[in-house]
């Protein structure tokens, strides 16, 4: 949530600090700003609402300036106005810093500093951090030989006083060409150029102008100028950092002549699953290989109990892999919420693996969910998107998904990634029990078709858009599917949910008896996931109970099936595709519905009201 940049080179910061914050827009979008370095004063303009308007604001020619920071804010502390957008300023304009996280204790630390004598402007608790750090250069001495280690020890001096988490990047008005940023919880990088260095909450603002990158780590500090940067840590002072490849190409996020990144994710889908298998299907032993699990197969041969931990698309992707482990390698799995689970104190037996399934890497309470179960000494292995993430660092091993950026707030392509390693994971397990071999070709042969069952999926945007423009204005939806499709169900709603504002509602189709049915009548359509597959007379007979009630059915059914097509109002078609790799399948034309829905309800597909795409507070 909030999305930093941070630019200190050679030409004007500006276009890249409005370029960066558009590439950032996902993570926030609520306020923006940016802070100018103009040699004796730091200028700063922000505005509400969308980096368009910040862009207005700033005008055509950008004002001079090699050294700059931008922001982006998802509100927590103070609503969004433009006295809480960031840059914040400290002391009185010696200190100008963006922030994103959480501080905890700023109250108590807002109360000191105002006993000082220092003036809130704003209902913010990074503005804390502005004044501590203006308090910071007031206690730390000078030093002529290096003069800028005043202005990182007075960073360093102000950061051990936070209780909670943080991504800066700070500017000094009598420094100016320095830059310091720090890093606790929240995500930042660098970008290495040559004779320009950049600053960012993720590597997509960078993407395009450098393809070096450094992924800081919770504890340090960096100190940067148009000469060079370096690297700090809490405890061991100085610091080597690798310097890593960037691999997200520029036009990774671009919109390739898609309207929205969620058209364009949700299109994405064939090539992101065959990346997400490349170089993991071992043929020769009819099972999967990864490389990152940082595991024995000994130790894999132990593992009796599975966890896996995460949120909204990334807990309902967890329900997918719920099925697949426990039918592929009969594994009991639990699938836990990750805000529930770590405060939670379930008891937890040693050989248990506990998987965090995150597209970002970031959430807040995955993390901590790793973190916790880590701490009580469980082996904890990431399923994540965002190379060099948090969960990345802090779980024991992981597997990436190579899905690429993911913009659009509404998750899609991580989704079907994430259950297309699980199902590999599933007969990874399997294999290494009791799974034939020639089950684990039949599966591997599955897997391979996907991509184009997935790309033939995409076909019914057609349809789907008809029916879109049928039930949009609907103000109830219900989705159904049992088993794989149980999830499914529970993701379809969500989707419509989140970007159309329509209230749906998933559900196992047999529990619609126990209540939801009630719901039903002929302003209420109910999308059913019917199907071949084991639960398809059983899904056939709740859809007639449904239908006997008066309500509209929009099914999503196999090709050539009669009897769904007599009782469903509106069928969508979808290639057949075996247990294991269905939800994967019939997930795509309800990506598609919500999307054509919220198009046609005029809201804003790509940032939903008061969402963000990485929930970086609890
Ligand atoms: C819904 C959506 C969210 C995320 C959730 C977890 O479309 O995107 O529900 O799935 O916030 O995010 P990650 O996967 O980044 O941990």
């Amino acid at each position: 949530m909030c999305g930093i940049v941070g630019y200190v080179g050679a030409t004007d910061a500006e276009p890249f600090l409005v370029d960066g914050l558009r590439r950032l827009e996902y993570r926030g979008y609520d306020s923006s700003g940016v802070a100018i370095h103009c040699g004796e004063s730091i200028h700063v303009t922000r505005a509400v609402g969308r980096i368009q308007a910040l862009a207005d604001r700033l005008g055509p020619t950008p004002r001079s300036g090699v050294v700059g920071l931008g922001h982006t804010r998802w509100a927590t502390h103070g609503p969004p106005t433009e006295t809480n957008a960031h840059p914040h300023i400290g002391g009185d304009g010696e200190v100008v810093l963006v922030h994103n996280g959480v501080i905890e204790n700023f109250q108590e630390l807002k109360d000191q500093l105002t006993a000082k004598g220092y003036a809130f402007k704003s209902a913010t608790d990074s503005e804390v951090i502005a004044h501590l750090i203006a308090e910071g250069l007031k206690v730390t001495p000078d030093n002529p030989d290096q003069p800028n280690t005043k202005y990182v020890t007075a960073v360093q001096w102000a950061i051990a006083q936070l209780r909670g988490t943080y991504g800066l990047a700070v500017l000094f008005r009598e420094r100016p060409g320095l830059m310091v940023a720090a890093r606790f919880g929240s995500p930042l990088v660098l970008g290495v150029g040559r004779g320009e260095f950049f600053v960012a909450s993720d590597a997509s603002p960078i993407a395009g102008r450098t393809d070096r990158i450094v992924y800081l780590a919770d504890h340090q500090v960096a100190v940067l100028t148009k000469d060079g940067f370096s690297v700090l840590h809490k405890d061991q002072g100085k610091i080597r950092v690798d310097i890593q490849p960037l691999s997200v190409e520029s036009n990774d996020v671009d919109l390739a002549g898609f309207p929205h990144y969620m058209l364009k994710e949700i299109h994405e889908q064939p090539e992101s699953l065959r990346n997400a298998m490349r170089g993991r299907l071992d043929d020769e032993n009819a099972t999967a290989v990864f490389g990152g699990l940082n595991m024995t197969p000994q130790q894999i041969r132990t593992v009796r109990r599975i966890i896996l931990t995460g949120c909204g698309t990334s807990w309902h992707s967890a329900l997918v892999g719920e099925y697949m482990i426990e039918e592929l390698a009969r594994i009991p799995v639990s699938v836990e919420y990750a805000s529930e689970l770590r405060y939670r104190n379930p008891p937890i037996e040693n050989d248990t693996l506990v998987f965090g399934i995150t597209q970002s890497g970031e959430t807040a309470d995955t993390l901590a969910a790793i973190r916790e179960t880590k701490r009580k000494g469980h082996r904890t292995l990431a399923i994540n998107n965002v190379v060099g993430s948090s969960i990345a660092q802090a779980a024991d091993g992981g597997i990436y998904l190579h899905a690429g950026p993911e913009i659009g707030v509404a998750s899609t392509k991580a989704y079907t990634s994430q259950c297309c390693v699980l199902a590999m994971l599933a007969l990874y397990f399997g294999r290494m029990r009791h799974l034939s071999f020639e089950s684990g070709q039949r599966i591997i042969e599955e897997l391979r078709m996907l991509p184009n069952a997935v790309a033939e999926a995409l076909r019914c945007d057609a349809t789907v858009k008809e029916i879109a423009a049928k039930y949009h204005e609907a103000s109830t939806f219900l989705y159904l599917g049992r088993q794989y499709n149980f999830p499914t169900a529970l993701e379809g709603a969500l989707k419509l949910k989140e970007i159309s504002y329509i209230h749906a509602e998933g559900y196992p189709a047999a529990e619609m008896k126990h209540g939801p049915i009630a719901l039903v009548d002929e302003h209420t359509p109910s999308v059913f996931i019917v199907p071949k597959g084991t639960t398809y007379d059983k899904v056939v007979a709740n859809m007639e109970e449904v239908k006997a009630r008066g309500g509209p059915i929009i099914a999503i059914a196999s090709q050539d099936d009669p009897q769904v097509q007599k009782i469903a109002d509106d069928v969508i078609t979808i290639p057949d595709a075996p247990g294991l790799t269905q939800p994967i399948v019939s997930i795509v034309p309800l990506q598609l519905l919500s999307y054509h829905i919220a198009l046609l309800r005029g809201c804003d597909v790509d940032k939903p009201r008061n969402l963000a795409k990485s929930v970086t507070v609890e």
